[in-house]
């Protein structure tokens, strides 16, 4: 897709295809679908769900679920060496490929639990990939863990070594799932909607922190989303699914600007749609008469022992209506959580007091409110 004749795609996938017996017939998961990767480029493959992009993605490390199977194509991957190999040639089960999968070749999923041990500290489970790839020893192991969560922006990396998964929010997972993942310097990073479960702005910030890491490493990303915003802020290049097929495929401004295919121009709608409801919102006129509040909570900051702050300078008001989210989120603030500054203002008449009350006997930190 790259027209410069100088750069050597890292991997070159031609005409894949892969199918999945079923008792109905034959599903063609992936139909025909050829794309090159480059070093320091990001291929987005966006398409509706079932289109088969994570089907392809997994083709790539051999990872296709059974009865699925490749029936066609290659994937020729070029290794550090120069040598050439092609991936659909592999065996599934072989040496070959367990050698490439999570070295050469790096997958990063939706759902950060599902390649991460909930058993496990994280920096076990990261050094645990060293020592398979490379050998690497114990104390060394220790050093290089602590500079790729350094890498990956997770705080206090020195303490975070040692938590376990659930210790972590979501977006702190998947940042300790993207530090397992460049563990081993890999030349091509597959992203399946890493951050399609993230809030917006977490879903910013790791797409931020894929981008610079990418930069730094200089490795191929292959990042599959169903997200045309996403699309917008990561790719370089864009492949469009729809129902194995590819529908469309070229560099992101065209894909925006000059789209091809109908579909694209659908999936391109569909988010243009989401802006202007937005839009819509915003010109509501507000309302006439402030509703009475609650609950006021103005400046409020939460920090973990370790010096983590979980809440940095909050404020938000609850009005009678949503009184039953106000206890919801009471209960889950544990008692481990150090406040270090709230303001707590009550602002209704009738049920204050016990809404306070609510919030304080729950919460046995909590209350080292100030004023
Ligand atoms: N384990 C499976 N068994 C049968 N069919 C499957 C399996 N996994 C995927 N498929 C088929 O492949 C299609 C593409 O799936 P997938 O690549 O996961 O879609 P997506 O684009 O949402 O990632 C599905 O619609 C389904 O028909
Ligand atoms: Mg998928």
């Amino acid at each position: 897709m790259t027209t410069d004749p100088q750069l050597q795609p890292v991997l070159k996938v031609r005409n894949l295809a892969v199918q999945f017996p079923t008792r109905t017939g034959v599903v063609k998961a992936v139909d025909d679908v050829s794309f090159d990767l480059y070093r320091g480029k990001t291929l987005c493959v966006v398409g509706e769900s079932g289109s088969g992009k994570s089907v392809s993605a997994r083709s790539v490390l051999q990872i296709v679920d059974r009865p699925g199977r490749i029936t066609n194509g290659s994937m020729e991957l070029t290794r550090p060496d120069g040598s050439v190999v092609d991936l659909a040639k592999l065996d599934p089960r072989g040496k070959q490929i367990r050698a490439i999968r999570g070295r050469e070749i790096a997958m990063i999923f939706q759902e950060p639990m599902s390649s991460l041990s909930p058993i496990h500290r994280i920096g076990e489970q990261i050094g645990e990939t060293l020592r398979i790839h490379f050998g690497t020893p114990k104390d060394e192991r220790r050093t290089r863990v602590i500079e790729l969560l350094k890498q990956v922006e997770i705080p206090n990396p020195e303490k975070a070594i040692d938590r376990y998964t659930f210790e972590f929010s979501g977006g702190m997972r998947q940042r300790v799932m993207i530090a397992m993942a460049l563990a081993c310097n890999p030349s091509l990073l597959i992203a399946d909607e890493p951050t399609t479960a993230l809030d917006v702005t977490t879903q910013a910030e790791i797409l931020a922190l894929i981008k610079k890491l990418q930069a730094e490493y200089g490795m191929a990303v292959l990042f599959i989303t169903h997200d045309m915003g996403v699309v917008a802020e990561i790719a370089d290049e864009v492949l469009v699914m729809y129902r194995g097929k590819v529908m469309e495929r070229g560099p992101v401004e065209q894909i925006f600007h000059a789209p091809q295919a109908d579909y694209t121009r659908m999936l391109i709608g569909s988010v243009l749609k989401l802006e202007s409801k937005a839009e819509i919102r915003l010109k509501r006129e507000p309302e006439a008469i402030a509703p009475e509040l609650l609950l006021d909570v103005r400046n409020l900051s939460l920090t973990f022992p370790g010096g983590l702050k979980a809440v940095n300078d909050v404020s938000l008001t609850v009005s009678p209506a949503k009184r039953s989210v106000l206890s919801a989120r009471a209960v889950r603030a544990r008692p481990r959580w150090d406040v270090v500054s709230c303001v707590f203002t009550i602002r209704s008449k009738a049920p204050p007091i016990s809404a306070a009350r609510t919030a304080r006997s729950s919460t046995s930190a909590l209350p080292r409110a100030r004023n």
